[in-house]
């Protein structure tokens, strides 16, 4: 039945899941949105509480020395890893600690690390500079 009429609703049915498909993307994506930004105001509780702890540095030079010297240099001059003598300047700690416990960057390692031990680290390369 091909009809100018039945055509015409066909039109119209078709206009309407269109519509359909488009209003449904626009709420997808908003919702997506909003538990972005949910997400992103949340913080890692490994991180959080790695923030808390007042980190010693001798102990974090030791740790250093054992699982961080062979790529970064006995003093964190550089090796094959770069030079981090710098590093707290040019990182904030949330970004040295993704560092260490994620492996974003290979060949560096992920490094399964508890939250005293990364602060450790972390006090003893604020003493780099
Ligand atoms: C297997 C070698 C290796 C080991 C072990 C290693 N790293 Fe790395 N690290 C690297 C390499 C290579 C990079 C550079 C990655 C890139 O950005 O391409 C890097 C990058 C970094 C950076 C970022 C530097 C910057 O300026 O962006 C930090 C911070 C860091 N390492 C800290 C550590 C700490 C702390 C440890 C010990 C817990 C460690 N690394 C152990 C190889 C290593």
């Amino acid at each position: 039945m091909n009809t100018p009429s039945s055509k015409a609703l066909i039109n119209q049915k078709q206009k309407i899941s269109s519509w359909r498909i488009f209003s449904l993307s626009v709420a997808t994506v908003f919702f997506l949105t909003i538990l972005w930004v949910i997400g992103s105001f949340k913080q890692d509780p490994f991180i959080t509480e790695t923030l808390s702890i007042q980190g010693e540095a001798l102990s974090g030079s030791k740790l250093f020395k054992i699982n961080c010297a062979g790529c970064h240099g006995i003093s964190a001059q550089g090796l094959v890893g770069p030079d981090l003598q710098e590093a707290t300047k040019e990182l904030n700690d949330k970004k040295i600690i993704n560092q260490v416990i994620r492996g974003l960057t290979p060949p560096m390692p992920s490094f399964e690390i508890d939250t005293k031990s990364m602060a450790d680290l972390l006090a003893y390369m604020h003493t780099l500079n």
